[in-house]
């Protein structure tokens, strides 16, 4: 069991493999947080944390007043487990309630704690789930009313995983209010820490950014009802000096893909808080007499030997106890999409002839993307009208299916299911069902506007007009795509003092509607998508494995985007094609080898119109999928490393590889991504192998030892030509 109870000092002690997490109730019942770090021997980790009383720090009213050197400290600089607002604690909160007296002073003091084995699991929202997991709850009761805060700790031994989610009860007779409703307090009295996030934009998500944690609040966020490609739910709290191999790291990641906020904020005293959650602008959520609020689940991994070791830990978990479905593990269809290929111009002939020269190459599923229905030639309308244009088709679309299928490949489809545009059937009969506020004009992201997903009636005409063509059609794979941000948020079925709960009642809505249908649909391969990877998080990867990593295919930048998505999630999830050239996002020109370099590390598709290749190209295509599928697990199954980023000024170009768990195989990518005259030597140092065995790299002659490869390294050489990439296949020798 990895939960230690020990009732005589009141510790709680989460042990994983590689890390230990301690809390405990002082003798006035506050639930303190002594420890989060390597795995040591039990102690009661209480010795050290700080209690003193700095000027202008309250004490808790639990202490007496006019003696407050006696034992006390203050409630504004002690460790403590899970911060609410208004007992004075001045440091970010995680939990303000709003009693119905109008206040707001939640003061929680412990009741109990029980340990479950197997993962709890959070009603009606995403989160990670395993048998041999255990469960640690501990409850805690405000001072004065009935309100109770019941929290949830997941143990993941095996993955250093230690997950986090706060159930809130109202068991008094009068609603209460939730003002904000993070999922965690993480307080470091000790240390000095960096941040490191994960920012972007359309076409350029996932971007490494890492600074020292400054006095005030560091805020990561997203107040964009999705967790959007600006800001990624992810984050890693780590030492000054921790790097790729070394140092202490502590990996955040919130398993929601609405609105978030992870904050890191540091004290005059320099205590270090992390709080992460669901984003409190604009939330406001009335629970009623017993009725209960759950949290989102955070999902925290902590490494003591930097971040590579930490991403491992999250790939396994996210794989093994996040991703559900037939495909997780399974091998996927390497797939062709249309859409850089012919974007909205194209009928069923097209689609026919692009599948069968493609299946010529090894593409197992064709994909037809947006421009399919109603009458949507451009991206102004019929988003919501999910019915075929069976006149641009030439035909039904179970007709065109089994074309496809004839042809040889599985056909997949894409919808947009979350969003209508005005000028639609839909939103003829059913303009409410659109968010809008009343008598102001509505902001649109792509000319269109999202639909009110909390409420049951536009998700059952979704899941009607989804589910009758899953049903009807030979479909084997869909695309499921969010191309807006949530603006003009107000829900016409809500009363004007329940707004603040729209953004969450959305995310609880859809993620009932992806249940539903994925459900119900076991067969089908989903692929989340919103506009690239503008909600590429653990919520949504709980209910479809892969996401289209980026709407930008240029190889040299998804260099960084793949690099830096890679950090929390595995390369099974990161959906990423070949394209032409020059790239369309970017207009460079890269080669085809170097295209598909890149895209291994990842799903592997197309995204082109093959029947434009030349038979040169033609056959690297089919080189290279022949290739992929040889390594394919490898690649998915095995230890991802980073080895040079692309992040970084100091060298030219970029380098991973995936060894295999035994240490018997890895595959090396490297790419020139920067071009420079009188390049210097190069050489990287690999990882994962088995030091006193021998090497052959690319089936040559030569054997290489495995420590001189890890410690001297392995001597890259690249063609000379623009952006040229090097697959290097290593196998040891029995
Ligand atoms: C988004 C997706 C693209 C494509 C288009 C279609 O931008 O990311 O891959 O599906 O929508 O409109």
């Amino acid at each position: 069991m990895s939960v230690l109870i020990n009732e005589n000092n009141k510790t709680y002690t989460l042990y994983t493999n590689s890390s230990m997490y301690q809390i405990k109730v002082d003798d006035k019942g506050l639930l303190l947080h002594t420890y989060y770090g390597k795995r040591l021997d039990y102690s009661d980790m209480s010795y050290a944390l700080y209690k003193g009383v700095p000027g202008f720090s309250p004490i808790s009213s639990d202490f007496n007043i006019y003696d407050p050197w006696d034992d006390t400290y203050s409630v504004c600089n002690i460790a403590q487990e899970i911060s609410t607002f208004g007992n004075g604690d001045f440091r970010n909160s995680a939990l303000n309630v709003r009693f119905a007296d109008g206040t707001l002073g939640f003061e929680p003091r412990f009741v109990s704690a029980s340990v479950e084995k197997g993962k709890y699991k959070i009603p009606g929202l995403p989160a990670f789930y395993g048998d041999d997991a255990d469960t640690l709850i501990i409850t805690l009761k405000d001072k004065v009313y009935d309100v109770y805060i019941h929290l949830y700790y997941g143990v993941f031994e095996e993955y250093d995983l230690i997950t986090r989610s706060v159930r809130i009860e109202n068991k008094t007779s009068l609603p209460i209010y939730i003002e904000k409703a993070l999922s965690m307090t993480l307080d470091f009295q000790y240390g000095k820490y960096d941040l490191i996030s994960f920012h972007g934009k359309h076409a350029e998500e996932r971007m490494f950014e890492r600074n020292h944690i400054m006095h005030g609040t560091n805020s990561v966020s997203s107040t964009r009802g999705a967790s959007g490609h600006m800001q990624n739910p992810f984050v890693i709290i780590c030492d000054e000096n921790a790097g790729e191999y070394s140092g202490n790291a502590w990996g955040i990641a919130l398993v929601y893909s609405g609105s978030f906020e992870i904050n890191a904020s540091k004290n005059q005293m320099n205590d270090v808080r992390i709080t992460a959650g669901i984003n409190h602008e604009n939330f406001n959520f009335e629970v009623l007499p017993n009725d209960v609020f759950c949290t989102p689940e955070v999902a925290m991994v902590y490494s003591d030997s930097g971040f590579d070791k930490m991403s491992g830990c999250y790939h396994k978990a996210i794989r093994n106890n996040l991703c559900r479905g037939k495909y997780k593990l399974a091998r996927r269809p390497v797939l062709i999409n249309n859409w850089e290929g012919t974007y909205f111009n194209f009928n069923g002939d097209k689609l026919v002839s692009m599948a069968k020269d493609a299946k010529e190459l090894g593409v197992e599923l064709f994909v037809m993307d947006d421009g399919w229905f109603g009458k949507r030639d451009d991206d102004r309308c019929s988003l919501g009208d999910w019915y075929p244009n069976e006149k641009k088709l030439g035909c039904t679309l179970a007709e065109l299916a089994k074309r496809i299928n004839d042809a040889g490949l599985k056909f997949g489809i894409w919808f947009e299911p979350e969003c209508i545009s005005e000028d639609s059937d839909l939103y003829r009969a059913h303009p409410d069902y659109a968010f809008r506020m009343p008598g102001r004009n509505p902001s649109r992201c792509r000319s269109q506007l999202v639909l009110d997903m909390s409420r049951k009636e536009v998700r059952d005409n979704i899941y009607d007009q989804i589910s009758k063509i899953l049903r009807e059609v030979n479909v084997s794979y869909v695309k499921w795509d969010f191309n807006s941000h949530i603006c003009n948020v107000y829900s016409a079925d809500l009363p004007a003092s329940r707004q603040g709960e729209v953004y969450h009642r959305y995310m609880l809505g859809l993620y009932e509607l992806l249940e539903r249908i994925t459900t119900d649909f076991p067969d089908v391969l989903f692929e989340s998508c919103s506009g690239g990877g503008g909600r590429f998080d653990c919520g949504m990867l709980y209910y479809m494995p892969q996401v289209w990593t980026s709407d930008d295919t240029d190889p040299v930048e998804r260099l960084k985007i793949q690099y830096g998505t890679s950090f929390a999630y595995p390369v099974s999830t990161m959906g990423a094609h070949v394209s032409a050239s020059p790239n369309h996002q970017s207009a460079r020109v890269t080669p085809l080898k170097t295209r598909g370099a890149v895209a291994y590390f990842g799903t592997y598709g197309l995204e082109l119109d093959v029947t434009k290749m030349t038979l040169e190209e033609k056959e690297e295509i089919k080189r290279q999928i022949a290739e992929f599928k040889r390594h394919y697990d490898l690649i998915q199954n095995g230890e991802y490393h980073r080895l040079i980023s692309p992040f970084s000024n100091d060298s030219n170009y970029c380098v991973w590889e995936v060894s295999s768990s035994d240490g018997k195989e890895a595959i090396v990518c490297s790419v020139r991504n920067k071009s420079e005259a009188n390049y210097a030597n190069e050489i990287v140092k690999l990882k994962g192998l088995i030091p006193d065995k021998y090497y052959r790299i690319n089936g040559g002659d030569k054997k290489y030892l495995g420590g001189a490869l890890m410690q001297l390294g392995m001597p890259i050489k690249f063609d000379f030509i623009p952006y040229p990439a090097n697959i290097y296949h290593l196998t040891v020798c029995e």
